[in-house]
């Protein structure tokens, strides 16, 4: 099957579905629970009976929703800011600032004219910023990094039949993990937690010591069956959570920066299934 992916995030896991995939199945449990769903690149793969799509950030949960609502709409408003770029980009005028506000303003228009809420608007700034993010914003001119990001955007277009499908069958969470676990916790439940990186301030909401502490209570309390992937180099994590089951490695999705070496990434499972 092919791999959907609705944006780029650090974090995403294409490169382990098929094993958080494999343990699933063998837990024999029904409802798929994406703790830390993110950009939602687990929960547009997992093949499962019911998915719950769970993120502590509100935006990444209200582009969601406007997806699983109005999918049409976010299609539109995408595919006229991506005209809009590539119009841009082709007459080589602008800079990328400049361009950025050109394309808001087209967006913005187009949904006026059509009786788009705000709300759609939003979620696909939102979507826009994280496709873009890696794509050098900033006063220089058009890149080729910037052209990367329009091909990225439009095979996301591609998809998006795919996406909205999938999107259609989740049941969305705007909560912290210890809420959302107590909500979900029960004989069918199998918990996917993918935390947040010690130390690391990559995202809008991140973790600290006592969040991970929390998790722990939670992991040996609950009924449901899990599967929790961790950086295993982060300090604390083995005198906190113990020895992992194993550790893999996988091949480092960010693709190397300029001038760095790509080492792969090591993660640790603990899975009880
Ligand atoms: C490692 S990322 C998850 C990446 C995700 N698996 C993906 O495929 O994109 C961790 C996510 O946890 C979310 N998060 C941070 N604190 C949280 C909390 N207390 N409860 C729920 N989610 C939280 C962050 O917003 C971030 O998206």
């Amino acid at each position: 099957m092919e791999y959907i992916r609705l944006m780029k995030y650090p974090g995403a896991k294409k490169v382990m579905l098929g094993e958080i995939q494999e343990i699933y199945k063998k837990s024999k449990r029904t409802n798929f629970i994406d703790v830390f769903g993110g950009s939602g690149s687990v929960s547009l793969n997992i093949q499962s009976k019911y998915t719950v799509y769970n993120d502590l950030n509100p935006e990444l949960c209200a582009l969601f929703m406007s997806i699983q609502e109005r999918p049409e709409n976010i299609y539109f408003l995408m595919k006229e800011g991506v005209k809009c770029r590539r119009q841009l980009i082709a007459d080589g005028s602008l800079r990328l600032n400049q361009i950025d506000e050109e394309a808001t303003l087209t967006i913005k228009k187009a949904a006026r004219d059509h009786g788009i809420p705000e709300k759609d608007v939003n979620a696909v700034l939102f979507l826009t910023k994280m496709n873009l993010s890696f794509g050098g914003m900033g006063g220089t001119y058009a890149t080729r990094k910037e052209k990367a990001s329009m091909a990225y955007i439009s095979k996301t277009l591609d998809q998006f039949e795919s996406i909205g499908g999938n999107v259609k069958k989740w049941k969305i969470e705007n909560l912290d993990f210890r809420d959302l676990v107590k909500k979900y916790d029960g004989t069918e439940a199998f918990f996917y937690f993918d935390p947040p990186y010690l130390g690391a301030n990559w995202y809008d909401m991140n973790f600290d010591l006592g969040d991970f502490h929390d998790l722990a209570n939670i992991l040996s309390g609950i009924d449901g069956k899990y599967l929790m992937t961790i950086d295993p180099e982060s300090s604390h994590i083995q005198e906190i959570f113990g020895e992992p089951d194993y550790i893999r490695e996988f091949k480092n999705e960010n693709g190397p920066e300029e001038g760095l070496t790509n080492p792969p990434r090591r993660r640790a499972f603990y899975v009880r299934i």
